[in-house]
Order: structure tokens, then C-alpha cells, then sequence
């Protein structure tokens, strides 16, 4: 079937406002949050439940078109853009939107795909919950998304990545056919565990639709302070230290270099330091716990009296209200934005063991600056969980074009730091459109392989985001 063929009965299912192909309409949806990619897609379709996607789907398979599952649209690799040749349909979740039920007993949640992760934070805390997932894109993300890319971000060093919180999943196959797998239990040894397999399987092997996930009991004691630390090591002497003494109190634990915090205050309107004065190197520790009159100021303030006398920190200030909170928050969850604002940049989101950060920050650092003179690292990210973004400024005198134009040869020379280090070339972000090629080399033989049969026995004919993940 031609695919102006499948468009109109794509209409008929869907109704006017279910399918978008106006050029204009649908520009948003084949481009990603980076720029790097370009696509076209043929038309976006808009299901408002899971009976109208799974329709959507059927209708698709039976043409022979791809599908590009898409929820807030803010991968950093590329993941849910449609190819360039107006060949593949965008199924937007964005219409499905609900939060079905929140229980506080159990302390799930169910939610259906198109929530953004703030609204199912924010329907968690009105139910006296934490969702212990926060990333810097969770005002757009989606829950969809998330589990599709098993996101990890700043709670991962106490809650796990999304894969960990995951109870349930309702997901539409690549036939159309619909698994209904929302169960809210703690312990289900029945087979396979399906929803494992499309935890992060970026849109390559179903569509999911909705999730059950745990929630935790909400703090009631949140301490946050940002260090001046004078260099990595030291910040990782920092962490051991809060984590040691408690570490189911340690909910996020940042690094950010002076580079990114300078693009920040430069970029940024109302970021402001709150220290005497800039430092070359950050750490931004978050406490919290639900146990009431627990004592973390006490503790914080004891644990950063014992840092700077060991000359760990340089200087510190701990948040004396909510406001002051988010006002360091902010501070390190602009960077990807304030990175982009200073101009072109190649991302390397990649772990290594914690105890190897500093050296991964280190050594990437002088193998970059030998490769290109006047290259800018912008090390951060999660050092709790040993995840680090180490991204890369474009010299400031460099064209744009011609530093992305050498962005293999830079990945390639951090990645290979990354494999002596035994870490990973990507962490969270996952593999998308941007990493497939790397795919040989770090997971070639025989999890390639299987992962390949994966991809055939639930997508024969490979209509499920064509391009991404799989080489
Ligand atoms: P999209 O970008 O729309 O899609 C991502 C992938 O999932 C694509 O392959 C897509 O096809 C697939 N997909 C989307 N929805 C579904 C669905 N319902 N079913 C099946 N497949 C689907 N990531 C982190 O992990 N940690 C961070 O700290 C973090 N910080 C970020 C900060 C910024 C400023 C930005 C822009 C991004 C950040 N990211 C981070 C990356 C991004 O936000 C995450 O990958 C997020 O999980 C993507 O969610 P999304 O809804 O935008 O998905
Ligand atoms: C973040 O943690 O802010 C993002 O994952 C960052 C990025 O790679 O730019
Ligand atoms: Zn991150």
C-alpha cells in the first residue's frame, strides 16, 4: 500500500485531530532537542488511548511502513527522529496522558505513556509520594519515553535507574496486538520478564503505552549544599565520605567542572554562584530522608566541617530554604542547556566504575586536548552512579560544522579511555540514531547476536524504529 494510502485510513481511525501532516505541524516532530538530525516524517499520528495506537500500528504493519514512537522528543541521540525520506509514521503519546491510579499502600503508580515525568512527580507528591526519577528534561519527557530509554539522571545512586522502578507495562506490539502486563506486584517469577526487554529498548520492539511504577515514601528532611571542590579526586573523597556514613540518606551526588558552570552563569538568566568565589571544580550533594527528626543538617554540616579540614572542599553553602534549593539545582540542571546556548558540542554519556571518575575526567581531558587545540571538556553529571557527561565545547574560533564534522574521532578517543576504564559508552542517554555504529565493537558477538534474534522474533519485518539501536 502507498503510504498516502495508509494516511487516509491512518484519518478514518484517528479523526482530523488524530493525524497531523500539514509540513508545519509535523516539523516539531522530525527534528531533534540537539539539531543533529533532520528527518521527514510521512504524518504524526495522534491516538488518544490504546486501542487507537494499537489500530494505528495494525494499519501500519499491513502497509509495510515504519513506525517511530515518540514522547517528549528530548533524546540526546537522536532516537525518535524519523528518516529523511518521508517513509515512516511519528505515533505520538502525547494524547494519552492520564495518570490512572495511585496507591499508597502498595506505593505504586499507574500512568499512561504521554505523562510528562514532572506530572507524575508532581500527582506522587500529592499523594504524600516520591517518584525517586528526576532528570533536567522532566518538564517535557515522558513516562514512555523514560522506560524506553530506562533513564537514569540525578536519584540513580540511591533508587536505581526507571528499569528499576518498573512493576508493570501495557505495551502495543509490533502487529497491533496489545499486551496488558500493568501488574502492581513486588514478586512475579511467572517466565520471561517481559518488561525488561522493552525497558530500554528505544522504541525497537513495542510501543508502551502505560506503566505501573513503585513509588517511595516522601522526604521530610531535604538538605542540599554546593561544594567548591579543588579537583575531582577530592569530590570523589566527598561522596565516600556522606555516602559511608549513610547511604540511603545520599539522594543525588553532581559534578560539575568550572567550564560548564562558567556557560551556566554566562547563559543563564537569574544563575547566580552562591559561593565567594568560582572554583575549577563542583559537587552538589542532595540528602534527603522520610524519617522525621532525623538530624541530616546536623549531619551535612558535620560531614562538610570534616571535608574542608581535610582539604576536600574549598568552600560549601547549604540551602536554608525550598527556593535556595532550586536555585542550586538549577545551576547544574541548565548545563545541557547553557552547553548548547555557547555553541556546537559532541556528548560523551558514558560510566565507568566510581572509583575510576577521576581518572576518566583526567585523562579524557588531555586525550582531547591532544586531538584538537582549544577543545573545551565539560565534565558532569552523576559521579554518584559513575555516569559522566563528558562533553565537549567547540573550540571558540572553530565553524560549528567543521568541529561536529570530527565528532567519531572524538567519541572514538574518549571511548577508548572509557573501555580501559571497564565503563560503558553510554550510560543513560541510550544508543539511538547517533551510537549504532559503536555497537560492534562494544557489544559485538554473541549479545549482538542475541540481541538481534530479540529484534526478529518480535519485529519480523523491522518496522519498528528502523535505524536506531541495531546497526
Ligand atoms: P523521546 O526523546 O521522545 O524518545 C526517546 C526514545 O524512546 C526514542 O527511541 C523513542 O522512539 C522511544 N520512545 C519514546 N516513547 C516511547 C514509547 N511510548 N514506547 C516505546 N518507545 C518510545 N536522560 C537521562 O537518562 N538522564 C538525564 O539526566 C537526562 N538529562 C537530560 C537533560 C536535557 C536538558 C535533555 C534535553 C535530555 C536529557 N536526557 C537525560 C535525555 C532524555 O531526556 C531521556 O532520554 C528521556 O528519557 C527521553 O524521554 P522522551 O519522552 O523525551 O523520549
Ligand atoms: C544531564 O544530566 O543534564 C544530561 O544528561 C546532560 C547532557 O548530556 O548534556
Ligand atoms: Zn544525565
Amino acid at each position: 500500500m502507498m503510504v498516502a494510502a495508509l494516511v487516509a485510513r491512518l484519518r478514518a481511525t484517528l479523526g482530523e485531530s488524530g493525524l497531523l501532516t500539514e509540513p508545519g505541524d509535523i516539523a516539531p516532530f522530525s527534528t531533534d532537542w540537539r539539531g543533529l538530525y533532520r528527518g521527514r516524517a510521512a504524518a504524526v499520528a495522534r491516538p488518544a488511548s490504546t486501542a487507537e495506537l494499537a489500530e494505528t500500528v495494525r494499519l501500519c504493519a499491513e502497509a509495510g511502513v515504519p513506525v517511530v514512537p515518540q514522547g517528549g522528543n528530548t533524546s540526546m541521540v537522536g532516537g525518535a527522529v524519523p528518516a529523511g525520506d518521508g517513509s515512516e509514521i511519528v505515533v505520538t503519546l502525547a494524547r494519552m496522558n492520564r495518570v490512572r491510579g495511585i496507591d499508597a499502600i502498595d506505593l505504586s503508580i499507574t500512568l499512561e505513556a504521554g505523562v510528562t515525568l514532572k506530572a507524575a512527580q508532581d500527582a506522587a507528591a500529592e499523594a504524600g509520594c516520591l517518584l525517586p526519577l528526576s532528570i533536567a528534561a522532566e518538564g517535557t519527557a515522558q513516562i514512555g519515553g523514560v522506560l524506553a530509554t530506562n533513564a537514569g539522571g540525578n536519584n540513580t545512586v540511591r533508587y536505581g535507574n526507571a528499569r528499576d522502578l518498573v512493576l508493570g507495562l501495557e505495551v502495543v506490539l509490533a502487529d497491533g496486538s496489545v499486551w496488558n502486563g500493568l501488574r502492581r506486584l513486588r514478586k512475579d517469577n511467572t517466565g520471561y520478564c517481559l518488561r525488561q526487554l522493552f525497558v530500554g529498548s528505544e522504541g525497537t520492539l513495542g510501543i508502551i503505552t502505560a506503566a505501573v511504577l513503585k513509588l517511595v515514601p516522601r522526604p521530610v528532611e531535604t538538605e542540599v549544599a554546593l561544594c567548591a571542590v579543588p579537583s575531582p579526586e577530592a569530590a570523589l573523597r566527598l561522596f565516600t565520605r556522606l555516602h559511608r556514613a549513610d547511604p540511603a540518606s545520599v539522594q543525588a551526588f553532581e559534578y560539575m567542572a568550572g567550564t560548564g558552570m562558567g556557560f551556566v552563569l554566562r547563559h543563564i538568566p537569574g544563575a547566580v554562584l552562591p559561593l565567594a568565589a568560582p572554583s575549577p571544580h563542583y559537587a552538589l550533594v542532595e540528602l534527603a530522608t522520610p524519617r522525621a527528626g532525623a538530624g541530616l543538617r546536623a549531619a551535612l554540616e558535620a560531614a562538610l566541617e570534616a571535608a574542608l579540614e581535610a582539604d576536600d572542599i574549598t568552600d560549601a553553602v547549604v540551602a536554608e530554604s525550598g527556593a535556595q534549593r532550586a536555585a542550586i539545582w538549577k545551576l547544574r540542571e541548565e548545563h545541557a542547556e547553557a552547553q548548547k546556548r555557547e555553541g556546537a558540542s559532541i556528548k560523551n554519556d558514558v560510566s565507568v566504575p566510581v572509583s575510576r571518575v577521576p581518572d576518566l575526567i583526567r585523562r579524557a581531558s588531555a586525550a582531547c586536548a591532544a586531538l584538537m587545540p582549544g577543545i573545551r571538556p565539560v565534565p558532569f553529571g552523576h559521579m554518584g552512579d559513575g555516569n559522566i557527561h563528558f562533553n565537549l565545547e567547540q573550540p571558540v574560533d572553530m565553524h560549528a560544522a567543521d568541529f561536529l564534522a570530527r565528532d567519531h574521532e572524538i567519541m572514538d578517543a574518549v571511548g577508548e579511555i572509557v573501555r580501559d576504564l571497564d565503563g560503558s559508552f553510554s550510560a543513560e542517554h541510550g544508543v539511538g540514531k547517533l551510537k549504532p555504529y559503536m555497537m560492534p565493537l562494544w557489544r559485538g558477538g554473541a549479545e549482538l547476536e542475541a540481541m538481534r534474534r530479540i529484534k526478529l522474533a518480535l519485529d519480523p519485518s523491522g518496522l519498528l524504529n528502523p535505524g536506531k539501536v541495531l546497526p
